[in-house]
């Protein structure tokens, strides 16, 4: 299954493990890359020289390309462009802002630039930046999500550019990968099915949530404050949705979230703790290594495409 980004990023499969907060930290980017995969360490508000210490430990588990996920409104972004380039991953994906400013610095270096995308307008507009290609992710995603549907997007980010998309949003299994690949992606990203990974350190309540989660048992919350995340329902989002609708202002809000991805990822507490994932969630059922949960789905998808 070559595409352009398997040429581009070097890489065997076109999948990629989303950069998640707190989830993905070395033991999962590493994995991922060794599997074949593209393997991201997700920074978020994380320090620059937290971000240093993992790379050179995704380093030593792999020689396998990987890249870091940097959030741009985070008040370490600045320094950790700068990270990136003197430890020299491969790519850096990009969200929450714009990546212009970084972008001559990282293409010197021979990072290739993929931001997230949730809009066409988006998209092109960082097409002209000089972005290498798009992850184009539909609100079916676990995390913080736009308005558009992955199905809806895709196709029309496709259309609008000519770098490559990368499909996410929804995408679990082959059959998500094969329909991604019909609707003109390259490659898919995946972080739902990730986060039960064998070699994840989420913790073991977390990820059973996420496996026993059903089609509907994901909630948006914050789409009064203009920034929306979608996790699995439980007290923390029941709260959140109560404070939403008395109106409570952004800092109430902000302050009853504080942390609390930490707290769902590091100690499990899954009643207090925002326990991000997709709708996918519902079709996650076993946890799997790395390496069979990137065979399992590329089998799959090259046996409905046909390629084998
Ligand atoms: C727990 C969690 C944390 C996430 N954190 C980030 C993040 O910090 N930056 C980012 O660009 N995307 C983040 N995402 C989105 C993923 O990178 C990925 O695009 C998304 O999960 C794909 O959709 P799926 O969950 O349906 O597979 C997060 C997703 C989850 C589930």
């Amino acid at each position: 299954m070559k595409t352009r980004i398997t040429e581009l990023l070097n890489i065997e499969y076109p999948v990629i493990q989303g950069g998640m907060a707190w989830v993905a930290e070395h033991s999962l980017a590493a994995a991922v890359s060794a599997a074949g995969g593209f393997g991201l360490i997700g920074a978020a508000n994380a320090p620059a020289e937290w971000v240093r210490e993992e790379i050179r430990k995704v380093k030593a588990l792999t020689d396998k390309p990987f890249g870091v996920n940097i959030m741009l409104l985070s008040p370490h972004a600045e320094a950790i462009a700068k990270v990136v380039v003197e430890e020299g991953v491969a790519a850096v994906t990009t969200g929450a802002g714009n990546p212009e400013k970084y972008m001559q610095m990282w293409k010197d270096a021979g990072i290739k630039v993929i931001p997230v995308v949730a809009s066409v307008a988006l998209a092109k507009r960082m097409e002209k930046y000089g972005a290498d290609a798009v992850i184009a992710e539909g609100c079916e995603s676990g995390g913080h999500i736009g308005q558009q549907t992955t199905m809806a997007l895709v196709p029309q980010v496709v259309d609008a550019v000519s770098i490559p998309v990368i499909a996410a949003g929804g995408i679990a299994d082959g059959r998500g990968f094969a329909a991604a690949m019909m609707l003109g992606a390259e490659a898919v990203q995946m972080g739902t099915r990730f986060i039960v990974a064998k070699e994840s350190i989420v913790h073991q309540n977390y990820k059973d949530r996420v496996m026993l989660a059903k089609d509907i048992d994901t909630e948006v919350t914050g789409r009064s404050t203009g920034h929306p995340v979608r996790a699995l329902r439980n007290k923390m989002t029941r709260e959140y949705l109560r404070l939403e609708k008395e109106g409570a202002s952004f800092e109430e809000l902000e302050y009853l979230t504080l942390g609390s991805l930490r707290k769902a990822v590091m100690e499990g507490n899954v009643s207090e703790g925002t326990l991000m994932a997709g709708q996918s969630a519902g079709m996650v059922k076993k946890e799997q290594t790395c390496s069979e949960i990137i065979l399992e789905i590329v089998d799959e998808a090259e046996r409905l495409l046909k390629l084998k």
